[in-house]
């Protein structure tokens, strides 16, 4: 099913009050933060849009409340793609999808990236894959869209 622009507005609306992982924000102020911090460096609108919907995959694919308390990876970084693909292109699509890896990538390239990272997000990296090995750090930066992947993850870290 493809969502509309209005179908992602009910989404936020009806499930975006929920606390994110383990953290004081909620999804809906988490997605806002992110995008804001995004516009704020001048972003284009495309990558604005990513850090909006970067984590919309956590309200598509339900998993109730902080599923990696209970060893599970929701993949959050995929399920929204099929729903968004009808309204938007790689621009938007591929830094949604390498937000993840682009965490592995900066865990294994900044020596003060791990350490700084929330509790849910170092839980999460073991269930995703765990730090990138030099090979692939080396993959992942030489696909289209990984740095603009490496933006949304760091507004994303600090939002
Ligand atoms: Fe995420
Ligand atoms: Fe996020």
């Amino acid at each position: 099913m493809a969502l509309s622009i209005s179908d992602i507005c009910i989404l936020f609306a009806r499930k975006g009050g929920r606390a994110y992982d383990g953290e004081p924000v909620t999804q809906l102020e988490h997605a806002l933060q992110t995008a804001e911090r995004a516009e704020r460096e001048d972003a284009p609108p495309a990558l604005v849009a990513a850090a909006l919907l970067h984590d919309l995959g956590h309200l598509l694919n339900d998993q109730g409340d902080t599923p990696t308390l209970r060893g599970v990876d929701d993949l959050h970084q995929f399920a929204a793609l099929p729903f968004l693909r009808a309204i938007y292109d790689e621009d938007v699509l591929t830094p949604i999808r390498l937000h993840v890896d682009a965490k592995r990538y900066l865990c294994a390239t900044r020596s003060d990236y791990f350490d700084a990272l929330s509790i849910d997000s170092k839980r999460s990296l073991a269930l995703q894959g765990g730090i990138f090995t030099p090979d692939e750090a080396a993959a992942f930066i030489n696909q289209p869209f990984a740095a603009d992947a490496i933006r949304v993850r760091l507004w994303d870290d600090a939002a």
